[in-house]
């Protein structure tokens, strides 16, 4: 795994975004894999950015979100289709037809043809191109909770207690959080040519080393990363303050800009 440690979320996110925009230029019809909550908003405000004073140009993008409340609809406030339009979609010029992002309100005798096919789609569309990932305060990606077969794939999943109250801060009390969601697998997301995996914050530095330097483990998701050829995590300083490698990290990061191309 490539670790690039920034000062600041908002270099963090420039930096994920100078990654995506490589890929597009380099392939305009490109498959990317978006993930919501807090911690890809800057990644996206850029992308936006680079849309309006750049050109940067989304017309045949395809994307795939990670997962979805299960229950809400996609008009719904805290709906993972409607953060998409209001973070993303809306200030660039993708094709809603485009984007893809589970659909909640499936009917529970569907769910399983459903999650089949949002797959199918996915490897229809020739796979994803670049996963961004973002990490839960219980090691989780997309709502792999802790447990969640690392072979698993998009399925319907309940929320572990500590995502719940996690998320609570999006809505008006604990009690009108979902309790399920329709979610990627860890299996799909291994599946992914490339990922790139952001955290920022205090909060996340525990858990960050735990994913990254830790056993590969059910319980911690994002530990399961380790086993893919290509991720590039894109960490702020505080989210990297309990990782022991650091200096090898920076000798990639030196050596990759010395010979002009990325190692891993
Ligand atoms: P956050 O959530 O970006 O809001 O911290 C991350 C996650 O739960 O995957």
């Amino acid at each position: 795994m490539r670790v690039i440690i920034k000062k600041t979320y908002e270099e963090m996110s420039k930096e994920a975004a100078k990654i995506i925009k490589e890929l597009i230029e380099r392939k305009p019809n490109c498959v990317l894999g978006l993930a919501t909550g807090s911690t890809p908003v800057g990644l996206y405000k850029e992308l936006i950015r680079m849309h309006r004073e750049e050109g940067l140009d989304f017309s045949q993008v395809i994307t795939f979100n990670l997962d979805e409340y299960y229950g809400l609809a996609p008009d719904h406030p805290q709906s993972y289709r409607y953060f998409m339009e209001e973070n993303l979609f809306k200030g660039i010029n993708i094709k809603k037809e485009n984007t893809h992002v589970p659909d909640g309100t499936v009917k529970l005798e569907e769910v399983e043809e459903y999650c089949r096919k949002y797959e199918e789609m996915i490897k229809q569309a020739g796979g994803i191109d670049i996963q961004v990932l973002g990490i839960g305060g219980d090691g989780h990606i997309a709502f792999n909770e802790p447990g969640s077969s690392l072979a698993s794939r998009t399925r319907l999943v309940a929320l572990d207690e500590q995502t719940i109250k996690d998320n609570s801060r999006f809505f008006e009390s604990e009690e009108e959080v979902p309790r399920f969601a329709l979610s990627m697998g860890v299996g799909t997301i291994l599946e992914a040519k490339e990922i790139i995996f952001l955290a920022n914050g205090k909060k996340k530095a525990e858990v960050v080393a735990k994913a990254i330097e830790g056993p590969v483990t059910s319980q911690i998701t994002a530990s399961a990363l380790q086993l893919h050829p290509k991720v590039t995590a894109i960490l702020d300083e505080e989210a990297a303050s309990q990782l022991k490698r650091i200096s090898y990290y920076k000798f990639v990061e030196e050596a990759e800009k010395k010979i002009g191309r990325r190692l891993y």
